[in-house]
């Protein structure tokens, strides 16, 4: 979800060297090291309670979209899981659970979340670009504005299909790709011009983090190219009367007419062979 204020310009490039993602998960690391207290304060009255098992800024409830389904007996994996409400949630519904966060700071609230309804809930800190499980370890890896935002697509979708098994599902809610363009950096607000190229559309460089983005295409064009088919592409439009604290009333607005965020659903192929690591053609030599 949006983290902070953004004030000055993105940059929208195409990195050419490994390092560059690493520079990514870097300087995201030390935002969620640092942000994440002032994040749980902000919203953790949205994110909990009968509000866990919702979907992105307008906390659509997963029982109206059913983009994971039934999750008893599954193995399901969150990527970026913060204090871990919807991994609780999943856990109590019967899945086995690993919450998985970049942030060791955002794992503490985690922690204290799982000490406080006694799960022992498996907690792991790494980033999604390279994930620390095997091959075909889980039926259902999906996140909630967590890992997919803040990683390199070419990176975290082959190791979505790495570990997921042959008919698994991948859902993840995010930025549409459509909101960068209308974004005015000067005054943080969505405007009705379009300010940014569509083509191209990456690595987008903020003060505090580093979020990536593809085209619609792109998108598509990638999930094939890793054995998924695209099953549901939810672009969320809220009514008039629902506000999310994660925006100005102005964007919530904006949000009303144009789409500001999406939520994919894809499943891997049954016939699709896992690599041992990410195959995915990388759009710059990986080093
Ligand atoms: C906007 S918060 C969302 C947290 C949680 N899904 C929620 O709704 O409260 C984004 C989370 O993604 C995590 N994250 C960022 N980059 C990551 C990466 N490369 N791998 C794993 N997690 C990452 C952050 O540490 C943070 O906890």
């Amino acid at each position: 979800m949006p983290t902070t204020a953004r004030t000055r310009s993105p940059t929208v490039r195409v990195p050419k060297r490994r390092e560059e993602t690493q520079s990514a998960a870097r300087k995201n690391l030390e935002f969620w090291e640092k942000g994440s207290a002032a994040y749980e304060r902000r919203n953790r009255r949205v994110l909990g309670g009968r509000r866990a098992k919702a979907w992105g800024l307008w906390r659509v409830p997963e029982r109206e979209l059913g983009l994971l389904g039934p999750v008893k007996g599954q193995d399901v994996l969150e990527l970026g899981c913060g204090a871990a409400r919807w991994s609780l949630a999943l856990e109590a519904e019967g899945a086995s659970v690993v919450g998985f966060d970049l942030s060791r700071a955002h794992l503490g609230y985690a922690r204290r979340e799982r000490a406080r309804l006694h799960s022992h809930l498996p907690l792991v800190q790494g980033s999604a670009e390279r994930l620390p499980f095997g091959e075909a370890r889980f039926d259902l890896v999906f996140c909630d504005w967590g890992a997919m935002t803040f990683c390199d697509p070419y990176r975290s979708v082959p190791e979505c299909a790495r570990v997921l098994r042959p008919g698994g599902i991948l859902a993840f809610s995010t930025a549409s790709p459509i909101r960068h363009l209308a974004y005015d950096p000067r005054t943080d607000r969505q405007t009705r011009t379009l300010r940014h190229e569509y083509f191209g559309q990456h690595r987008l460089e903020f003060p505090d983090t580093i979020d990536f983005q593809l085209t619609y295409g792109k998108w598509v064009e990638l999930f094939l190219e890793n054995g998924f088919s695209v099953e549901r592409l939810y672009e969320t439009r809220p009514s008039p009367r629902v506000r999310t604290p994660y925006l100005s009333s102005h964007d919530n607005a904006w949000g009303r007419r144009w789409p500001l965020e999406c939520i994919w659903r894809v499943r891997k192929g049954a016939g699709h062979r896992t690599s041992a690591r990410p195959h995915s053609r990388l759009p710059y030599p990986d080093q």
